[in-house]
């Protein structure tokens, strides 16, 4: 199993850094375009190798995709990330042109690769990866859902002041401020609905939490995240590597589904080895039907700021 991941930053290293750790990959190849910075990440990550007990083998490279050749999944982080303020969106211009390139590039040596994206904003990424590449629906899906449901996840325990493995919990919709649709009338605490334990304001409060989540560590950090976008990408990658049929909400392009097409926004998805083995349709209240069809106009909107 080889895996690619564009984008050597922080989110790139983590992810890499993570898929070593959880040891099912025999390779991963990280690739950069500052020179000799992957090779440098990859050295270091590799140095980590005894201590921390895996055998995946990590490679740098500086732009050569021919190093990439016949990888079984790729992941695409390049691109800019968001400063203290700014929203996901206001990253299209920049990151679109990047996206564009570095998944032709990936495609032209892994006519086979599944691609999971993601640069921000990352819905429209994930629908400019379709049409740049032309891969069938099952083999680009947008990292998203699975980060916000663990940010959603941590907001929850902490309110119930409850352990974190006791909480499940999905955000569907886009990942972003005001697209990402917490479905708190679905979240449990071992398997007890938390509107048992909590106010409605105090989940609404959970809720608003949980969306402004990135926004919250750009603030703090400078930057935006790293540790749980990383986390999420490596599930994701050993979901479709070890073909666990776990369901994670991502973005992926919708015929009708969730009564949306043309779009690529997260619902929750079957993930295996073809990549999205299934898109399962889960009853919704009205108000988040509602909020699912203004989060799919915000996104269509930024879509419709591609030059494709
Ligand atoms: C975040 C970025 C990865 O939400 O979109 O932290």
């Amino acid at each position: 199993m080889k895996v690619t991941v564009v984008g050597a930053g922080a989110v790139g290293a983590s992810c890499a850094e993570y898929i070593a750790i959880k040891n099912f990959a025999s390779e991963v190849v990280l690739l950069d375009i500052k020179e000799g910075f992957a090779e440098g990440k990859a050295m270091d990550l590799m140095q980590t190798a005894s201590l921390n007990g895996f055998d995946t083998k990590i490679t740098g490279v500086t732009n050569d995709y021919s190093k990439t050749a016949d990888s079984d999944i790729c992941v695409i982080t390049s691109g800019i990330p968001r400063k203290p303020g700014m929203t996901r969106e206001e990253l299209i211009g920049i990151n679109a042109g990047i996206v564009k390139n570095v998944s032709s590039s990936l495609l032209e040596h892994s006519p086979n690769m599944i691609l999971i994206v993601v640069s921000n904003p990352m819905d429209t990424m994930t629908y400019l990866a379709h049409k740049a590449t032309g891969l069938p629906k099952n083999r680009i899906i947008g990292m998203g859902g699975a980060l916000d449901s663990a940010r959603f996840k941590y907001r929850l325990a902490e309110a119930l002041e409850a352990p974190i493995s006791d909480i499940d919990g999905m955000v569907i919709g886009g990942h972003s401020d005001t697209g990402m649709v917490p479905l708190t009338s679905h979240a449990t605490r071992n398997s007890i609905r938390v509107s048992e334990f909590l106010s409605e304001e105090r989940l609404e409060q959970v809720a608003a939490d949980t969306k402004v989540g990135g926004a919250t560590l750009t603030k703090l950090l400078g930057t935006s995240a790293w540790y749980a976008p990383g986390a999420a990408v490596s599930g994701m990658v050993q979901a479709i590597a070890c073909d666990t049929k776990k369901i994670f909400p991502c973005s992926t392009l919708l015929d009708g589904e969730y009564g949306l097409s043309d779009i690529c926004i997260g619902v929750p998805v079957v993930l295996g080895k073809n990549g999205i083995e299934r898109i399962v349709d889960i009853p919704l209240s009205d108000a988040e039907k509602a909020h699912l069809q203004s989060s799919a106009e915000g996104v269509k909107k930024t879509n419709g700021l591609l030059e494709v």
